[in-house]
């Protein structure tokens, strides 16, 4: 496809619109700051038409890493309080506010991705290699702060910072999060989008209440895992994690790390063994594992599909390839974010059915590199037709193609920039 193709002109557009000059706000109104994942996937989309935005996308995000390695699921950069909860319910006393939890952690997947692609790899090889290291440091956070008895999976401990904020895999554990006692509040969200696509305000109470809690104990990532009555591990989470090790690993290779390459190899290879206690043999994908309960959570979302974003064995791919065409033949457009047979299946409302374009992406990925191109390219096809449809969508009804969400949304145009460039 042309690079003068219109779809281009209205990606690169969007990128641009969303542009604040460091770093890309998700949407104008809804998302008004600079979101972790949101960044480093965007900074793909960029790469395809100003190769230095793109890296300083990302080098502005770990510019707010913390001391002890994590990198927050927010960074405030400006005050705007068309967003709830800002920097204040945070109140994690940084210069530059940022949240207290994080996100999925891919950008040891898209660094390794901008430099593969880079026409200027001697020049940025510094760079880069900060980059790297910040990147190590933050793997290690999650090993040491997320995975203290050492099982190779880390625990997420609010829904925050999963990305799928009102999964159906959470609603089980949610009932041991309580809501007395969270301070009143107005939501903005509800605002910006239709709240009938939004999560509820039972919801939002349960998310206040962690964020409450974890304020109380100072945002001591020593000992939030373990005091948090939320500690799930989610697969989907974790696929990024170990594929971000496992690229991470080539990368310090190639730049004279050795000892960053091996402790992310060994990382890699120790967390693909560990999902397997994740496998479900019902669904024929994997669920999240409930670290307070001890038990698998019985609910068949994107989380255990994404899992194939980690290099997996065949027999693991081949079953989920099976578990995408039953998703296929039960809606329209792949891949909903919900077994869409479930009754509690929503095609409308955030996480609990509707498409994702950046999962889609993970996903084509991780089926590509595993050979699986069939599947990967209906996905494909059908997350362009979703776009060609209903625009640059947060996120879309799987039966319907209707645009949810936020709109003008950068990570949907910055994926539209991957499908039509690569
Ligand atoms: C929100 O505010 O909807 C976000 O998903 C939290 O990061």
């Amino acid at each position: 496809m042309s690079e003068h193709s219109e779809i281009y002109d209205r990606s690169v557009a969007i990128l641009k619109l969303n542009d604040k000059g460091s770093y890309t706000v998700p949407t104008h109104g809804l998302y008004p700051f600079q979101w972790n994942w949101d960044s480093c996937l965007t900074a793909l989309g960029f790469s395809h038409f100003d190769e230095q935005r793109a890296w300083l996308e990302i080098e502005t995000l770990f510019a707010h890493q913390w001391e002890d390695g994590m990198v927050p699921h927010i960074v405030f950069h400006e005050l705007d309080d068309g967003y709830f909860p800002g920097p204040d319910v945070w109140n994690t006393r940084r210069v530059v506010p940022t949240s207290g939890i994080t996100q999925p952690p891919v950008a040891g997947f898209a660094v390794k991705r901008l430099f593969d692609r880079s026409e200027n790899r001697e020049q940025i090889a510094d760079r880069v290699k900060a980059l790297v290291k910040s990147i190590d440091r933050w793997h290690q956070w999650f090993f040491d702060c997320r995975d203290p008895q050492g099982e190779g999976l880390v625990a997420l401990i609010h829904p925050w910072e999963s990305g799928r904020d009102n999964s159906i895999d959470w609603d089980k554990p949610f009932v041991n999060v309580p809501t007395d006692g969270v301070q009143p509040y107005t939501r903005r969200d509800t605002q910006h989008a239709n709240p009938a696509h939004r999560p509820t305000k039972d919801q939002y109470d349960r998310y206040l209440w962690l964020v409450e809690h974890f304020r109380s104990l100072d945002w001591d990532n020593s000992i939030l895992h373990d005091n948090s009555p939320f500690r799930i591990v989610d697969p989907g989470f974790n696929a990024i994690l170990l594929r971000s090790c496992a690229e991470l690993a080539l990368l310090a290779e190639e730049l004279d790390e050795p000892e960053i390459a091996h402790r992310n190899s060994r990382w890699a290879k120790r967390g693909i063994n560990a999902l397997e206690k994740l496998w479900s043999s019902e669904h024929s994908q994997y669920v999240c594992w409930d670290r307070v309960a001890e038990e698998q959570i019985n609910s068949a979302s994107i989380g255990g599909i994404l899992a194939v974003f980690a290099p997996l064995s065949q027999e693991r791919v081949t079953a989920i390839v099976s578990r995408l065409k039953t998703i296929a033949a039960n809606s329209k457009y792949l891949v909903a974010s919900h077994d869409p047979t479930d009754n509690r299946f929503d095609s409308k409302r955030y996480w609990r059915g509707p498409v994702w374009l950046i999962v889609n992406y993970m996903i084509i990925d991780g089926l590509q590199q595993a050979g699986q191109h069939q599947m990967a390219a209906s996905i494909e096809h059908d997350s362009q037709a979703l776009i060609a449809e209903s625009g640059f969508a947060e996120y879309y009804d799987p039966v319907s193609a209707e645009g949810c969400g936020g709109d003008s949304f950068t990570w949907t145009a910055a994926m539209m920039l991957e499908f039509i460039s690569s």
